[in-house]
């Protein structure tokens, strides 16, 4: 696949460069204007940078958010056009629609070295739809903005979507760094992760992390899991998980999964234990025998971190996806915190993959320099880890049609 380096080499002053990025960050829960974690917007700004300051006229775009095809403004990439503009050190234009008269206006206006933000990507039933005529059609009229595409959304290669998977059929394409950093580092635990090999799975389903726990068994030593997907593998042993999260529907596979894994998927051995969910409920440390009827869990115990930090402490290769508790409120975020820090310390190449876990690294304000490489793919680095064909890594290799 070419590099932005190589669009660089051409030559981009005056041009028009459609650069879809994953602006796709999150917000404060308590305040939904407030951005609460830029970490996604900071690592597109080289690839910006570099395209501005070779006075390309850039129009960038992403999705935010899961809307359902048409404006909503709870999804309004607004907040973010301002903090681009403040990372930038520039403001940025903001277009109030994707294709619309916003959008082409302002990108008639666009003067070299100017930054572009549309609208979300998802205002558009387009963009997500499953015909590929609909979504050639939106691909059309975003391609028709710009003369060259440079994708450096690594969150949103695993989409099959306009933005990502038609729109480099229509233009001469490029992969941006952000992208091609992230895939030699996938690449790299992929194909010859150094052993031990310790994986770290946790957020809220089994069901979102089947296929990745399928592919990485064979591969690794431990599997420690926690986050809310615990609960239905604690189920699957034997224990009652309360009011936890449970996916009634995945437990016989769980205790497929424990028998095939044959002691190598490590479980929590006490857990945080909730009357509601919310910071001010009442809370408990039990263990994963005495959870409670009236109790949900929230986050993995002490020793339950204890646990997971030896096994990790001896690892050359680990690879961390999701969260272990609710780290957003306060009384439920030492299990991250301890499985983070755990794998700060390791003599071995940390992996931190996913929107989620890498927000929690920084809101808990771990030292991400300890960590190998914090990824800004959650999806889109556990179906690479999977070995699916990714659609926006499989349309940046083909040439245009
Ligand atoms: C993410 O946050 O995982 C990416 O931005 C992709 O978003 P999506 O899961 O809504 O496609
Ligand atoms: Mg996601």
């Amino acid at each position: 696949m070419k590099a932005l380096d190589d669009l660089l080499g051409e030559g981009v002053s005056g041009r028009r460069v459609l650069v879809r990025a994953d602006l796709n960050v999150p917000f404060d829960k308590s305040d939904p204007t407030v951005i609460s974690d830029d970490g996604r917007i900071r690592a597109v700004l080289p690839t910006l940078v570099a395209l501005r300051d070779a006075g390309a006229r850039v129009i960038v775009c992403s999705h935010l958010g899961r809307p359902k095809g048409a404006p909503d403004p709870k999804y309004t990439l607004a907040p973010v056009a301002t903090r681009l503009g403040e990372l930038l050190g520039n403001p940025v234009v903001f277009a109030e629609d994707t294709v619309g008269a916003s959008a082409s206006d302002a990108v008639d206006a666009l003067q070299d070295g100017q930054v572009l933000l549309l609208e979300n990507l998802r205002f558009n039933e387009g963009e997500t739809s499953k015909d590929d005529a609909v979504r050639g059609a939106f691909a059309d009229q975003l391609a028709a903005f710009a003369e060259y595409y440079v994708d450096d959304a690594f969150g949103a290669v695993h989409r099959k979507h306009a933005s990502v998977y038609d729109v480099p059929a229509r233009l001469p394409h490029y992969a941006g760094g952000l992208v091609l950093r992230e895939v030699e580092v996938l690449r790299r635990v992929t194909e010859s992760p150094e052993q031990p090999y310790v994986v770290v799975l946790g957020g809220s389903k089994v069901s979102d992390k089947l296929a990745v726990i399928q592919a990485l068994l064979p591969k690794v030593d431990k599997l420690l899991v926690g986050g809310g997907m615990c609960f239905t593998f604690l189920k699957a042993q034997g224990h009652e998980v309360g009011k936890s999260l449970l996916e009634t529907e995945m437990i016989s596979t769980c205790a497929d999964l424990l028998e095939q894994a044959q002691g190598r998927i490590v479980l929590p051995v006490d857990v945080v234990a909730a009357s509601a969910f919310a910071a001010d409920a009442d809370h408990d440390v039990v263990d994963v025998s005495d959870i409670p009827g009236d109790r949900l869990g929230l986050d993995i115990g002490p020793q339950s971190v204890a646990l997971f930090a030896e096994a990790i402490s001896s690892a050359k290769t680990v690879f961390w996806n999701g969260p272990m508790g609710v780290f957003e409120l306060a009384p439920f975020a030492a299990g991250t915190r301890g499985v983070a820090e755990a794998i700060t310390k390791i003599d071995g190449f940390s992996v931190v993959g996913g929107g989620d876990s890498a927000a929690a690294v920084r809101t808990l304000g771990i030292d991400e320099s300890g960590f190998g490489h914090i990824s800004t793919g959650g999806g889109a680095s556990l179906e690479y880890l999977e070995g699916k064909t990714l659609p926006g890594l499989s349309a940046l290799s083909a040439s245009e049609s």
